[in-house]
């Protein structure tokens, strides 16, 4: 990985380990972003207003977040995979369907995603943190904080 020069102090493997985590959480943010605005568009059924405008506060959420993540990595010297070439290629979440439409069927699909994605995130908190870029781990540890409440609004509508 080719890195720009930049007068930020931090080691160049701190910065490499940081840009690939970044990088990879840029990509799936991204992805489920567009998942996010397909339910939003497409779902029918009970609750349709609540989910629908629930739904638009992630997405505009996740948008400004994942714009932290990708100026973050910037910083770093690297180049953010915001293309959507690379989201489709290099995407770990599972392709959302475009044929869904019940709104719970919506929901389960959307809290799966948020639950990988807080996953990956949290294994990059680790990661960034033991390779000594702080500063990377506390935006990730926001970002998770973040996925975990959604997916607990998520959730909260899956109960019987
Ligand atoms: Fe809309």
């Amino acid at each position: 990985m080719a890195l720009r020069p930049t007068r930020n102090d931090l080691g160049e493997n701190a910065k490499k380990v940081s840009i690939t985590v970044l990088n990879g959480t840029l990509v799936d943010m991204i992805d489920l972003t567009n998942a996010v605005r397909m339910a939003h568009w497409t779902l029918r059924g009970p609750n349709f207003i609540g989910l629908h405008e629930m739904l638009e506060t992630f997405y505009n959420d996740l948008f400004a977040t994942g714009d932290e993540v990708a100026e973050r990595l910037v910083q770093l010297g690297g180049t953010p995979d915001g293309t959507s070439q690379l989201v489709a290629e290099k995407s770990r979440l599972t392709p959302y369907s475009q044929s869904t439409v019940y709104t719970l069927d919506h929901v389960r699909e959307l809290a799966d995603r948020f639950s990988n994605l807080a996953k990956s995130v949290r294994e990059g908190i680790d990661s960034t943190d033991d390779s000594g870029d702080a500063d990377t781990a506390d935006l990730l540890t926001g970002v998770s904080r973040d996925l975990d409440k959604k997916l607990w609004m998520l959730e909260s509508h899956l109960d019987k």
